[in-house]
């Protein structure tokens, strides 16, 4: 699927969202190494803290369908819906903790993670890697001298 392909799966999952406190809705698609899709989105609480973005929530449904260690994409596209479509301007990257999330998977494969991100419009599209979104990050390995 080419790059503009999966922005598209994750602008339409943003149309999914439940976000009324933050009135932004991001999307999700991952591909599989096998071209399987899966999506997701963000879900917000009462409880602000408690809510989960986009990249977690499609992270979990590519574990259940094909496992964290056979993700080869990550898209990801945010915004507000305006005429039951996903608008906006600015370019949505993952959060921290998102990175941190998708760094775990490719820790998992040895294979960097690519990722696609977009404005809401999904007229501007970049291309990334979480190995550049996330240098010198926290993982597995990190955990060799525990007790
Ligand atoms: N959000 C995501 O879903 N992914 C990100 O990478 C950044 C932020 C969500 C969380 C919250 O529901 C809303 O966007 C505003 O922060």
């Amino acid at each position: 699927m080419t790059s503009d392909s999966l922005i598209q799966r994750a602008r339409e999952a943003a149309l999914k969202a439940y976000a009324p406190y933050s009135r932004f809705s991001v999307g999700c698609a991952i591909e599989s190494v096998d071209g399987a899709i899966v999506l997701g989105a963000n879900m917000e609480n009462a409880c602000y803290r408690l809510g989960v973005c986009a990249e977690i929530s499609a992270l979990t449904a590519a574990q259940a369908a094909f496992g964290l260690d056979k993700i080869a994409r990550v898209a990801v596209a945010g915004g507000h819906v305006a005429d039951g479509g996903l608008a906006g301007e600015a370019v949505v990257t993952p959060c921290g903790g998102c990175r941190q999330a998708i760094y775990e998977a490719a820790c998992l494969s040895g294979r960097d993670i690519e990722i696609v991100t977009a404005n809401g419009s999904g007229t501007d599209v970049e291309t990334t890697s979480i190995d550049a979104l996330l240098p010198k990050g926290f993982g597995p390995a990190n955990l060799a001298d525990a007790g």
